[in-house]
């Protein structure tokens, strides 16, 4: 399946073909390259494909989640509780709207630990950014629970977590979701992001955000920024949302196979039964002593494996401001983790040398 990229196995490998260029080229054709109808029929398409009411394009996760948080009213003076464990721009967004990210600790899936969030809550906290990371959903219900206990408001990051679910719940169908659709994602538009609410007049709120608070020509309610997707991408994004539900089965397949098959010294990841994960990333822990051994080991046999993320964010410059380095669970994965290639053009003979490569490396270590 990877044959155009000879011998290596890449960790993350767009699947474009004919048809998105056809798409882009009607577009080109078309005249019309910024926010127009391909943009609006992406929104409608994938609020019908997740199960989620209305669908906002803006021009990257980043941005979504940014709009996200406005919408939801969080603002100056506010904490927002986001898992220590994560890409930087979960709590790039929150300082973005001028709040302060307050870094919790995740469980044993990776996941924002509700527990550890209790700890942290004080007074000028007003909402929870949840992070499906990998692609396996959060329980939506406990944070649902907790937000309605302390008040808060839930926004959900579901940059990596396209067509997942959890107990019935579609990721970004809780809070005012945010997806990315940066190249590496599950589906992409090169650069985009969508963001999701089943709320009418929040959705309102996020388009008038997206264009400069407008409502109609020049009559503008409430200041915006440009967050705009193009025609253009939106065109690669109905394309890549056509194929989304056969490339997530593609993941889940490969993810199937690695549990079945890699070697003990592999500690594989764990599955809630309640929730569809659809495997942005596979994530094994091995012992941090030979992590970055076993990474270089993979990489010597053109298996790119990589590390996501090697430094929990309360650890980052970026950050310091805030940080109280509370946070073991997270340090304790950013010394354990690797992600092994699961995307949807590993195949077959791909899936099979990944694991033989791990036989290899587990007996040289072991
Ligand atoms: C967890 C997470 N949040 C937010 C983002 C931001 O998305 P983008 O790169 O589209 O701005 C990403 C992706 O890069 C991500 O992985």
């Amino acid at each position: 399946m990877l044959a155009d990229t000879h011998d290596h196995i890449p960790i993350a490998a767009p699947d474009l073909g004919v048809e998105e260029e056809e798409a882009v080229l009607a577009v080109l054709r078309s005249g019309r390259l910024a926010q127009g109808p391909e943009v609006e029929a992406l929104e409608e398409e994938f609020a019908e494909a997740a199960g989620i009411g209305h669908v906002v394009a803006v021009a990257n996760g980043t941005v979504a989640l940014q709009a996200a948080l406005h919408a939801a009213g969080v603002g100056p003076g506010d904490e927002v509780l986001v898992p220590d464990f994560t890409f930087a721009a979960t709590a790039n967004a929150v300082i973005a709207v001028g709040a302060v990210p307050v870094f919790v600790d995740i469980d044993e899936h990776f996941l924002l630990d509700l527990d550890a969030a209790a700890a942290k809550v004080t007074s000028a906290t007003s909402a929870i950014l949840p992070v499906h990371l990998y692609g396996l959903m959060v329980d939506m219900a406990a944070v649902e629970a907790f937000a309605s206990r302390h008040g808060l408001a839930v926004v959900e990051d579901a940059a990596q977590a396209h067509l997942a679910w959890r107990a019935g719940r579609p990721a970004g169908g809780t809070g005012i979701g945010a997806f990315s659709l940066y190249a590496t994602k599950n589906m992409t538009t090169g650069e985009g992001g969508l963001v999701t609410t089943s709320d009418a007049e929040v959705a309102n709120r996020l388009r008038r955000f997206r264009n400069h608070g407008m409502v109609s020509r020049y009559e503008h309610e409430e200041w915006g920024l440009n967050l705009r997707l193009t025609d253009l991408a939106a065109a690669i994004g109905r394309v890549q949302l056509r194929k989304l539900p056969e490339a997530t089965e593609r993941r889940r397949r490969n993810a199937r196979y690695f549990s079945e098959h890699l070697p003990e010294m592999f500690r594989t990841p764990q599955v809630p039964d309640d929730a569809h994960h659809v495997f942005h990333q596979y994530v094994v822990r091995v012992p941090a002593e030979i992590r970055d051994d076993v990474l270089a080991a993979f990489r010597e046999r053109n298996v790119g494996a990589d590390v996501y993320y090697p430094t929990p964010l309360d650890h980052q410059k970026a950050f310091g401001g805030y940080a109280r380095r509370d946070c073991p669970a997270a340090e304790r994965a950013a010394a354990e983790v690797i992600a092994l290639p699961v995307h949807a053009r590993v195949g077959r003979d791909e899936r099979e040398r990944i694991v033989a490569a791990a036989r290899e490396i587990a007996e040289e270590m072991t």
